[in-house]
């Protein structure tokens, strides 16, 4: 995909003196009290406002925080607690700005952080008013924000379409590539694992990746759907049997392909759904009636692993097991060393997978760790996201 980059624009010498305008994603949890339990996302996004700041530019940062109504400030929708953490991981001030919209006060070399961009009107309905007057604030509009790329607001695309440049981040840029390497153009064999709860929320994505990938491992609620579509029982365990037909359908969409969708050959059952539930391994075949599946059996597990040590590239979605419950984690455990022993590129996205891998502590054998979340799932589900659509556009002239 052929876009402008702020490193292209730096390059050339075009950013010094200029006023730029990052949209970014650092939309964090946050606790009762109003503190970041979690800062990954600014972390991230603050590459780019160094970039720009060592360019010379006057730089503006702006992000959504939550899902605020909108010209109805409340002080839980501030981002002053994004702006403290900013200002600390650049080592310099980073003053917030409220009411930007019509004009912002900021110098080359400096950053202001513009209050949460969801607050104005016409922002969510990307109204075009709202997108010309936050255009007309920039020189250069810049795209860092990858987890909110599957939404075209006003801060977001149509300031994209109206800006005299719009280029994006070294974030948005690093998943761009990291997408493209992993989906668009392949390293053989492609191994996808598709995990979670329910196939009906990850139908799409199946869907869409039988007619890509070489082996598509499928874990949790969703496994056991599949299992049903191969004729065993499965207890009591989560699945949805109305979706039987459509599992199958990608079974066999992989198998006219020559690929494969593993179905378990053993698994761990509890009784109850419980931490402490005495965990049995069976064969996939002696499922009892009042068995909940919570995880995948050892011997699956290691066929598993050999496939994603083989693979040529991994994407990797889900858990396959209940991995909070240490007694129905070892699948889990198993996929994520496999993943980071092997040698394919591997990228890896969504917040439980996320929290595996923080689990087993792989963030460096992981070839790249996604900071979208449903950003991802509409990668993996074949679209094209809204802010990829318009770089490109824009990168056409
Ligand atoms: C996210 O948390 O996934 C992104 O920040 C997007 O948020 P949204 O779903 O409220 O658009």
């Amino acid at each position: 995909m052929k876009i402008l980059r702020l490193t292209d624009l730096i390059a050339a010498g075009q950013v010094t003196g200029k006023r730029v305008f990052i949209r970014a994603d650092l939309n964090v949890p946050q606790d009762d009290s109003g503190r970041i339990t979690e800062d990954t996302r600014i972390r991230a996004s603050v590459p780019c406002v160094k970039m720009a700041l060592e360019a010379g530019a006057a730089v503006m940062v702006t992000s959504h925080l939550g899902r605020p109504t909108e010209g109805e400030f409340k002080p839980e929708d501030s981002l002053a607690p994004v702006a403290a953490r900013m200002s600390e991981l650049l080592g310099r001030e980073v003053k917030l700005v409220s009411d930007w919209v019509d004009g912002v006060d900021v110098a080359p070399g400096q950053v202001v952080m513009l209050e949460n961009c969801r607050l104005n009107k016409g922002e969510k309905k990307n109204k075009e008013e709202l997108a010309q007057k936050m255009a007309r604030l920039c020189d250069i509009f810049v795209h860092d924000a990858f987890g909110t790329a599957h939404r075209a607001e006003a801060s977001t695309y149509g300031i994209a379409q109206f800006a005299p440049v719009a280029c994006a981040g070294p974030l948005l840029s690093a998943e761009i590539d990291a997408i493209s390497k992993a989906l668009a153009d392949p390293k053989r064999p492609l191994v996808a694992i598709v995990a979670g709860s329910k196939v009906s929320t990850k139908l799409t994505i199946l869907q869409s990746l039988a007619k890509n990938v070489d082996g598509l491992i499928v874990g949790g609620g969703i496994a056991n759907t599949f299992m049903l579509a191969a004729g065993l029982k499965i207890g009591k365990s989560l699945a949805e049997p109305d979706l039987v037909g459509d599992a199958k359908a990608v079974i066999e969409a992989m198998a006219a392909r020559g690929a494969e969708v593993p179905i378990p050959v053993d698994v761990v059952c509890a009784k109850t759904f419980a931490a402490d539930a005495p965990a049995t391994v069976k064969a996939a075949t002696e499922v009892a009636d009042d068995d909940l599946i919570l995880d995948i059996g050892p011997k699956t597990a290691a066929i598993l692993a050999d496939k994603l040590k083989a693979a040529g590239t991994i994407v990797w979605n889900g858990p396959v097991g209940v991995f909070e419950f240490d007694a129905f984690a070892q699948g889990t455990e198993t996929v994520a060393r496999a993943i980071a022993a092997s040698d394919a590129f591997s990228i890896a996205g969504g917040g439980d997978t996320l929290a595996a891998i923080a689990k087993y502590g792989i963030e460096g054998d992981v070839g790249y760790i996604s900071t979208g979340g449903g950003a991802f799932l509409e990668v993996l589900e074949g679209k094209t996201l809204p802010a990829f659509e318009i770089l490109a556009r824009r990168a056409e002239g």
